[in-house]
């Protein structure tokens, strides 16, 4: 393909100079990050952005299979554009990510979408510019979906959507197979990125661009750096990043219940730069279920993680992900869940439906769970969580959380490191966007406001 760019220069100039693109992104953050990526490979070609789809000349559509409910959501909104390519055949539509990438996917893409111009998986969303251009030459449908990366996407400048937080990859794949996961299948194996590459993307970020937040990307970060050559711990990447200077704080997601080490505590702990919130997804509140997870963890050691790590910092935020009706899941098997979140009192859960990957174990374990019964114990949890949530909000008396002040409708407001906004009245604000503690002494209306320490 890297032949097809330098031959047909005169091409890319000629066929999409100056037009325009709009792209939807399904999925994970790191999906959007990714398409933050694309945005940065179709600004080579000299095309600009649209937020209107109608206007578009190019449409692409970036995503995701975890679940049934995602592939239907992406092909039914490309089904939508059908009519619209038929009017005007010279838009270009292109569909990529995770859903073609799947061995045995919902639906045959290749032959349910012809009027899709290019159809291209993970590991090969990088050269998007290059099947724009052969699209160009040939008008021909593409579709290409390989199974290793040829070069990473880390070549691609990101043009990145938002200006306070900025994600940035550390560690591609996953090799945990967790057995109703199949991001294993569509993103291969974990591949760590060097950590000076990494070091200098964030200090180009903090110090040139302004960023106030980075958010490190893995499928598992804690498995960051296994596999390099020297290897370099999770704990310790955290610690090499704190030493840019700059005023900004750094987050991570996700991190696996197996491979969250005390030494990430610690560094959570004593460096101010890492911000006071985790995001540690359980997905069952039952070792039973978790065993047949293939998570590699118990909920005994699940919570003695949780025990410690508020121990060490009584202010962190938590959240986390569960899936309901998993295969076999009995009703105790439920209710030791809806135990666990009574235990800890996460700050935001994330719940799903199990849904059936094929291709995946649990696609063929017996005693799957009724889509009603699911959605009963679905709407349970999320009412349990409810009330715990808005009992949580008292956590917050009296206590100094070091925030990011920000000047939103005209008032100053310091946003938690867990994302919790506390309302600062009368604050006459000079300059926004920097760190500074504030402690909470009012709570009413669920509405938290205090005052700079
Ligand atoms: N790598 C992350 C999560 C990636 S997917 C981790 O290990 O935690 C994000 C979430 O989607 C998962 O945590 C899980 O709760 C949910 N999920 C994954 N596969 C699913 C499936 N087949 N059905 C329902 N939820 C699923
Ligand atoms: Fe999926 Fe498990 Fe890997 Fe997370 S750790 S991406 S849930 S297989
Ligand atoms: Fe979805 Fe792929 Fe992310 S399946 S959750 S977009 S890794």
């Amino acid at each position: 393909m890297k032949s097809v760019q330098k031959e047909n220069s005169q091409i890319v100039s000629n066929s999409y100079q100056g037009k325009k693109y709009h792209i939807v992104t399904y999925g994970c953050q790191m999906n959007v990050h990714e398409s933050e990526k694309l945005r940065g490979i179709l600004s080579v070609l000299n095309m600009s952005e649209t937020e209107d789809i109608d206007k578009a000349d190019v449409i692409v559509f970036n995503t995701c299979c975890i679940r049934e409910g995602a592939e239907d959501r992406a092909y039914n909104n490309v089904i939508a554009l059908k009519p619209i390519k038929e009017q005007d055949p010279s838009k270009v539509i292109v569909m990529c990510g995770c859903m073609p990438q799947q061995k045995k996917g919902k639906y045959n893409l290749k032959e349910k979408l012809p009027f899709v111009d290019i159809i291209i998986g993970t590991h090969n969303m990088n050269m998007l510019d290059q099947y724009l251009l052969k699209h160009a030459i040939t008008g021909e449908q593409i579709y290409d979906i390989i199974e290793k990366p040829v070069t990473g996407m880390d070549n691609a400048k990101a043009i990145r959507d938002d200006h306070l937080n900025a994600y940035v990859n550390i560690i591609y794949g996953c090799n945990k197979f967790c057995t109703y996961c199949i991001v294993p299948y569509v993103r291969g194996r974990e591949s760590s990125r060097l950590p000076q590459d990494i070091y200098l993307e964030v200090r180009d970020l903090v110090q040139n661009q302004g960023y106030k937040y980075i958010t490190l990307l893995g499928q598992n970060v804690n498995s960051y750096g296994k596999d390099l050559k020297y290897p370099m711990s999770f704990a310790e990447l955290l610690k090499y990043l704190c030493t840019i200077e700059g005023d900004f704080k750094i987050k991570f997601m996700t991190s696996h219940p197996m491979d969250f080490t005390d030494d990430i505590i610690k560094v959570m702990k004593t460096e101010y730069k890492v911000a006071k919130t985790l995001h540690l997804p359980v997905q069952s509140g039952s070792s039973r279920i978790l065993a047949k997870m293939n998570r590699h963890y118990n909920v005994k050691h699940y919570m003695g993680i949780i025990k410690r790590i508020k121990r060490a910092i009584p202010n962190i935020s938590l959240s986390t992900d569960i899936i309901v009706g998993f295969p076999g899941e009995t009703v105790r098997d439920f209710e030791m869940t809806l135990k666990l979140l009574k235990k800890v009192k996460f700050d935001q859960v994330f719940a799903f439906m199990y849904s059936k990957r094929t291709g995946t174990p649990a696609a063929t374990f017996e005693n799957q769970i009724d889509e009603k019964e699911k959605n009963v114990r679905l709407n349970k949890l999320l009412r349990l969580q409810k009330m715990i949530q808005k009992e949580q909000i008292k956590k917050y008396f009296n206590k100094t959380y070091d925030c990011l002040i920000r000047h939103i409708n005209g008032v100053a407001v310091g946003i938690t490191d867990g994302g919790k906004e506390i309302y600062i009245p009368g604050y006459k604000y000079v300059n926004q966007n920097y760190f500074a503690p504030v402690k909470v002494e009012n709570i009413r209306n669920h509405k938290l406001s205090g005052v700079i320490k």
